[in-house]
């Protein structure tokens, strides 16, 4: 069966399989940044390049980078190395990391707009990041899913607005308040982006996406809707336009009961569960045919121990016999230990 329904290879395995509503008795796994500095392999690649991004655009490093957790630990999905940042930086605005202090990007001139942004994303710029796609397919055991991704419109553009990252969105939540026409015109040129640089993911390679929208939760719920759930619903359509039954992981974070309506509307196939969701009255709430991915806590695979066995089996307990993606709540935090890692893959396999 494929489940892409153009004239691609056809590939699938574990985790596209879950993604289409199998059960499997042990879950796929993978982990939210498995590429990164906990990684002493990465440690050493990430320091050849001059700074983060030309380390993303450099086809080379990042599929070296992409595979680097694949080759440690056996997981069923690699994710592109790569950053949600990049869309900007294709719009036109400057962004560059700061070693040690995240990103920085170009203040845009508001509430005017932004003249310097393009009317479309120039996929040009991302040509380095579609030939990593490339590669990494190509090197990629047949039976492990490839997964590209872009930034969810709202998260993205909170760092265009704030020209970095903030601790609770302030400038993109007053923004949005008091200029709501110009940030709909933000949202939708952000929507036309995602859609196109998913869409050139798929074509170079892909067989999955996910949509991060890690700062959902910081939204009232009809500030939600509107640039939340709405614009991930306009980008699953036009990818599935483009590509025909596009496999699509929504990861609205901290979303809470919102999630039910984000999975009914949006139509992803899979649903992202952040660390605070009680996964079992979540896999209650949300139809079968959605498969949940999540939700270890990144702090109690730190910790280890019974700790961290106690929480891999609720979380195993809790999706029995639904269609579940083993996965952290959040992204894994640098100082995880690489045994703790280890242990996770073979317990959720069964193996401990
Ligand atoms: O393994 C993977 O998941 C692959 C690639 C990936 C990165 N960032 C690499 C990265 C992915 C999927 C992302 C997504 C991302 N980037 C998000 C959404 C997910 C989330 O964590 O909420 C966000 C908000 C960003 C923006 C971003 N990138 C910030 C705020 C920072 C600085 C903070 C930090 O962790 O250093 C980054 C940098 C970044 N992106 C690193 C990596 C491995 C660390 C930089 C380095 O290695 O020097």
């Amino acid at each position: 069966m494929s489940y892409l329904l153009s004239d691609r290879p056809i590939r699938r395995g574990l985790f596209l399989d879950t993604l289409k509503g199998a059960a499997p008795a042990h879950p796929p796994m993978w982990l939210m940044r498995q590429a990164g500095r906990y990684l002493p392999e990465y440690r050493a690649i990430r320091s050849t390049a001059a700074s983060f991004l030309d380390f993303c655009y450099t086809p080379e490093l990042a599929i070296e980078a992409t595979l680097q957790p694949i080759h440690r630990f056996g997981f069923d999905a690699a994710i592109l190395f790569s950053d949600i940042l990049v869309v900007p930086d294709a719009l036109g605005q400057g962004v560059r990391f700061a070693e040690g202090e995240g990103p920085r990007l170009e203040p845009l001139v508001l509430p005017e707009g932004a003249p310097f942004l393009y009317q479309r994303i120039d996929l040009d710029r991302l040509a380095s990041v579609l030939e990593t796609v490339r590669g990494v397919r190509a090197a990629l055991p047949a039976d492990k899913a490839l997964i590209g991704f872009c930034g969810a419109p709202w998260t993205v553009a909170t760092y265009m607005i704030a020209g970095r990252g903030t601790p609770d969105q302030k400038p993109a939540r007053m923004f949005a308040y008091q200029h709501p026409e110009a940030f709909q015109r933000l949202i939708d040129l952000l929507v036309e982006a995602s859609a196109d640089y998913l869409i050139a993911q798929f074509e170079a390679g892909v067989d999955c996406v996910q949509i991060f929208d890690s700062w959902a939760g910081v939204l009232p719920r009809r500030e939600f809707d509107r640039w939340c759930l709405q614009p991930a619903r306009a980008i699953v359509e036009k990818v599935r336009a483009k590509i025909p039954g596009a496999p699509i992981i929504g990861f609205p974070r901290g979303a809470s009961t919102a999630l039910v309506d984000y999975a009914e509307q949006t139509r992803v196939d899979g649903v992202g569960i952040d660390t605070a969701v009680d996964l079992a009255a979540a896999s209650a709430m949300l139809d079968r045919s959605v498969t949940v991915q999540g939700n270890l806590d990144p702090f109690v695979l730190i910790t280890g121990g019974s700790a961290l066995d106690r929480a891999i089996d609720s979380i195993l307990e809790a999706t029995a016999g639904r269609p579940h993606i083993f996965n952290l709540g959040h992204g894994i935090l640098p100082e995880t230990p690489i045994a703790h890692v280890e242990h996770l893959v073979q317990r959720v396999r069964g193996l401990k």
